[in-house]
């Protein structure tokens, strides 16, 4: 006996439920719900034959059969190492942004590169016109290469492209919001569309062996908008993330198949295109000066990169009944408990002052690590004091008080060394770092840190 049911699903959270509705009972999500056929089959299974399937391969034969990933540089060794050592042939790539940050540049530039190496590309471009592209060609200096270009966003139309043109090995898409398949008959950008455009696009690049760029819209909270079902459906999901007020980019990878996941790499916007910056501690310290009062370095570790930055606080007297705390680069919430450690630890209130918290250079972090630098800076502040002269700190604070073990801390300590720093203050080690000159001040609870004010 078999049925045919419709089951809802939604295409943000997976969610699944008999009856439609607007906004998902689980996530949330307002227009995220879409209706999907299934036939359910009800049958005993025990009773029926099954024939082997010949779909079935053992590991050791698809290792025989792979090409071992094979990879396209592109030339820019900070994104190579992001995406773990270039473009994997017949992947999807999702890169998402805020308009503006240089992801059409950043890829523009990408293309050029592997048209050098005599790699076909296609530009997809729903969003600039051809003369658009143009200008930023002219302006990149890259007018002499070999792209092809379309402004049809029909993915029907760009599948037939493809077929007639197979010398095609990478496909930008600029950006999956504006790509649409007639049937879905809903408006482009919209989940069912964006889902349907990825699902053809993956199709394709396995067939093909033909390696997608999606580029991605985000919404105002930093998230890629559409469903999070498109970010299932890629292998690699790249973040490009900047501040307007400098011209530092930082691409982070959030998901990546065939690599590491969050490896940094950045770049400096510059009038001629993206350059990428090899030496990102001195680029972030650029501004810094040890005497000042609310600043820390601390050295954040990203994937294989450790890179020194800058934490500022600065506290005004308040008025109000919940003085205001304002936090750019971090987590509040993080802020709000180590207010709550020092306040109940090292009895240093911040009630009646407004703070703010800034991470320099337009940087966000989420490492536990930065909590005792943050520290350092409140006190700091609170203090109206310096730290010592060339230092750096890093630590996680427990709840009471207590420094924990960050990892990495040798590749820390090596990177504040090599910058001329003199000193840090450290959780408890596990292993004394060998060769190393810096001093090393190891505390085990926050109390410790005020010895150093
Ligand atoms: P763009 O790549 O169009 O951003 P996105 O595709 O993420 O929306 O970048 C646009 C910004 O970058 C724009 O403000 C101008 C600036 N820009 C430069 O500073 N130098 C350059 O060489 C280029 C091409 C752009
Ligand atoms: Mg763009």
């Amino acid at each position: 006996m078999s049925k045919s049911k419709s089951l809802f699903i939604c295409t943000n959270c997976n969610f699944t439920s008999l009856k439609w509705s607007g906004k998902c009972d689980k996530c949330g999500s307002w227009d995220s719900i879409i209706e999907e056929n299934h036939n359910i089959e009800i049958a005993n299974f025990s009773n029926k034959k099954f024939t082997p399937s010949n779909s079935v391969l053992t590991i050791k034969k698809l290792g025989e059969d792979s090409e071992n990933h094979q990879r396209y540089a592109t030339k820019l060794s900070e994104l190579d190492r992001c995406l773990g050592g270039g473009l994997v042939t017949g992947s999807l790539i999702l890169i998402g942004g805020d308009p503006g940050v240089g992801k059409s540049t950043l890829l523009l530039q990408v293309l050029a590169n592997l048209s050098q190496q005599a790699i076909n590309s296609l530009y997809i471009s729903g969003e600039e016109s051809l003369n658009q592209i143009n200008l930023r060609a002219h302006r990149l200096n890259l007018l002499t290469a070999k792209i092809d270009i379309t402004t049809d966003t029909n993915v029907i139309d760009i599948i037939n492209v493809l077929y007639k043109n197979p010398q095609i090995q990478v496909v930008l898409v600029d950006s999956i919001q504006t790509t649409y398949l007639k049937e879905v008959g809903a408006a482009p950008g919209t989940v069912n569309q964006l889902r349907h455009s990825v699902l053809e696009f993956a199709a394709i690049a396995k067939k093909m062996n033909i390696t997608f760029i999606l580029i991605g819209h985000v919404t105002k909270d930093g998230q890629l908008a559409g469903p999070k079902l498109v970010e299932h459906m890629v292998d690699t999901v790249l973040y490009f993330e900047g501040d307007r007020a400098n011209n530092l980019r930082i691409l982070r990878s959030h998901k990546n198949r065939y690599g590491a996941t969050n490896e940094l790499a950045i770049f400096e916007m510059q009038k001629d295109g993206l350059q990428e910056i090899n030496n990102p501690s001195e680029i972030f310290l650029d501004e810094y000066n040890a005497q000042s009062i609310g600043s820390t370095i601390f050295p954040l570790s990203e994937g294989s990169r450790t890179i020194l930055i800058e934490l500022q606080s600065l506290i005004a007297n308040s008025h109000m009944a919940t003085p205001r705390r304002a936090v750019d680069g971090w987590d509040n919430n993080r802020l709000a408990i180590i207010l709550a450690v020092l306040s109940s630890k090292c009895q240093l209130n911040f009630a009646q002052y407004e703070v703010y918290f800034n991470v320099a250079g337009g940087l966000k972090i989420t490492e536990p690590a930065a909590d005792l630098a943050a520290a350092a800076s409140l006190i700091s502040t609170l203090k109206q004091q310096a730290l010592p002269y060339k230092t750096i700190v890093f630590g996680e604070i427990g709840l009471s008080g207590e420094i924990r073990n960050s990892n990495k801390s040798f590749e820390r300590l090596q990177e504040a060394e090599k910058l001329g720093f003199k000193r840090a203050i450290t959780p408890k080690l596990k292993k004394k770092p060998p060769n190393l000159k810096i001093e090393i001040i190891e505390i085990k609870h926050i109390t410790e840190l005020l010895n150093y004010f």
